[in-house]
C-alpha cells in the first residue's frame, strides 16, 4: 500500500523541476496525479508515461477562469482533490533598483497570485469530500533575504504568510495548508538563472557552500517532504514552514 494511495494530487508546474519530480512521487506512492502547467509538451508527455493514473491540463495559474476548469477536469476524471502542490513559480534576479517593475509584477503574479487562486479553489473543492492537503512552494528566499532577489524574496515571503492564513481558515474543515523552503536545486529554473551570471561555474560553486550541508538539493530531497505533507503521516501538521534547504537560510 502506497503512502498516498487513492489520493487525488494535484501539481502546477508539474512538467518539469521539481514539479515533474513531485509528481512522480506521488504517483509511486499510489496516488492519481494532475499535471498542470503553461509547457504542454513536457506535461503532456509526463502524464503519457504515467498512464491511466495520470492527467495533464494546460494551465495558466494566474488565469481565474482555468482555475475552474482545473478543478472541473480533476473532478471530471478523479471524482476527487485531495493534494494540491501551488509549485508553478518564476524567478528574476534584481536588486529594488535594478529589477523593473514589469518584472516585479510578473514574478508577484505568477508566484502570489497563482498560489492565491490555487489556494482558493482548491479549499472550495477539498471541503466536498472533508479535507485535504495544500503544500505551497515557497523557498529558502522566502526566509532570509538576498540584495538581487527583491521581487522573488517578497513573493516567497508572501507565500509563507497566506500559508498560514489559510491554515487558519480551512483547518475547521479538515483542509491543512503547509509551505515548503526549499534550498538551491539544479533545475531549469536554476540553470537559466545561472547562465546569467558572468561566471556560471563560480555562480553554481557560490551556490554550493552557502548550503551548510555544502552541496545543492536534489529533486528527491524535496519530493521526500512533498509526499510527508500529502500524506496522512502529516495529519496534525498545518501552518508550518517546512525548510528543507541543507541549512541555506540559517
Ligand atoms: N530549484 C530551486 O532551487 C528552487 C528553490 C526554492 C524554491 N523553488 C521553487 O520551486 C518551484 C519549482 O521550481 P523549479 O526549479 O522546478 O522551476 P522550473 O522553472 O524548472 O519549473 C517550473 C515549472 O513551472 C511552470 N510555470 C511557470 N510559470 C507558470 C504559470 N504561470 N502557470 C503554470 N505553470 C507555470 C514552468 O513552465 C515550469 O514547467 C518554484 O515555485 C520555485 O520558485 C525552486
Amino acid at each position: 500500500m502506497g503512502r498516498v494511495e487513492g489520493k487525488v494530487a494535484l501539481v502546477t508546474g508539474g512538467a518539469v523541476g521539481l514539479g515533474a519530480a513531485h509528481t512522480r512521487t506521488l504517483h509511486s506512492e499510489g496516488a492519481k496525479v494532475v499535471i498542470t502547467d503553461l509547457n504542454e509538451i513536457d506535461g503532456q508527455a509526463l502524464a503519457d508515461e504515467l498512464g491511466d493514473d495520470a492527467l495533464f491540463v494546460a494551465q495558466n495559474v494566474v488565469d481565474e477562469a482555468g482555475w475552474q476548469n482545473v478543478m472541473a477536469a480533476t473532478v471530471d476524471r478523479f471524482g476527487r482533490l485531495d493534494v494540491l502542490v501551488n509549485n508553478a513559480g518564476v524567478v528574476l534576479p534584481g536588486s529594488v533598483e535594478d529589477v523593473s517593475y514589469d518584472d516585479w509584477k510578473k514574478i508577484m503574479t505568477v508566484n502570489v497570485d497563482g498560489t492565491f487562486l490555487g489556494c482558493k479553489y482548491a479549499v472550495g473543492q477539498m471541503k466536498k469530500n472533508g479535507g485535504g492537503s495544500i503544500i505551497n512552494i515557497s523557498s529558502a528566499a522566502g526566509l532570509s533575504a538576498s540584495a538581487d532577489l527583491a521581487a522573488y524574496n517578497t513573493s516567497k515571503a508572501a507565500v509563507a504568510m497566506l500559508t498560514k492564513s489559510v491554515a487558519l481558515h480551512a483547518g475547521q474543515f479538515g483542509i491543512r495548508c503547509n509551505s515548503v523552503h526549499p534550498g538551491t536545486v539544479m533545475t531549469p529554473m536554476v540553470e537559466a538563472f545561472v547562465n546569467l551570471a558572468p561566471d556560471p561555474d563560480a555562480a553554481v560553486e557560490d551556490m554550493r557552500v552557502n548550503h551548510a550541508l555544502q552541496r545543492l538539493g536534489e529533486p528527491q530531497d524535496i519530493a521526500n517532504t512533498i509526499l510527508f505533507l500529502a500524506s496522512d503521516e502529516s495529519s496534525f501538521a498545518t501552518g508550518g514552514e517546512y525548510r528543507i534547504d541543507g541549512g541555506l537560510a540559517l
